[in-house]
């Protein structure tokens, strides 16, 4: 059984012994290794969207259902995370600052993330994520701080130059997802 209160006072838990994403791993971890109890806890995804679980200056944690094929450009979070996949799939593309022109990135790697994965991601990272399959994507991301108080940059898919993270477009992309389901 996965119960949303439980899982907050487990993060808190953690927070509390580790200020680093270490802990906040292993019980991300642990629940997505049940991922039907998450499904029962959080429910069947819907539709896409980004439903706050939780949210005070030093913790985040969000359920982020990304709709089909949907793609969000780089940005940064100024915090560390955790992503854990509780149905379908992520793909991750780690991108990092050209030294040879200022602000524009290049990709650094990527990481596929499938049901039971939990990535952490540094303070520093800067990723762009697509989910690749034709149906929506469950995943709880938890961030170490406060995911909408902190001041970030997202860079322009297409001139991949930095940019002031709008928070609004990056919703909007989510509701364009349902758009398209729709239609
Ligand atoms: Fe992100």
């Amino acid at each position: 059984m996965f119960d949303v209160d439980d899982f907050i006072a487990e993060c808190r838990t953690a927070l509390a012994s580790d200020p680093s994403h270490k802990l906040m791993r292993e019980v991300v971890a642990r629940a997505v290794s049940s991922p039907a109890a998450v499904l029962k806890g959080l429910g069947e995804p819907t539709r896409a969207e980004v439903q706050k679980l939780y949210h005070a200056k030093d913790l985040t944690i969000l359920n982020v259902i990304w709709g089909p094929m949907m793609t969000v450009m780089p940005h940064n979070h100024q915090m560390w995370a955790v992503i854990g996949i509780y149905s379908g799939r992520e793909d991750n593309i780690f991108w990092r600052r050209r030294v040879d022109d200022g602000g524009r990135i290049e990709a650094a790697g990527a990481r596929e993330l499938c049901v039971g994965d939990a990535e952490p991601l540094g303070h520093n990272i800067i990723h762009s994520v697509t989910n690749p399959i034709p149906r929506l994507t469950g995943a709880i991301h938890v961030y170490g701080g406060d995911f909408f108080g902190a001041e970030r940059s997202e860079w322009d898919s297409e001139s991949l130059t930095e940019g002031r993270f709008d928070a609004e477009r990056a919703m909007r992309r989510f509701e364009e997802a349902n758009a398209t389901m729709r239609a």
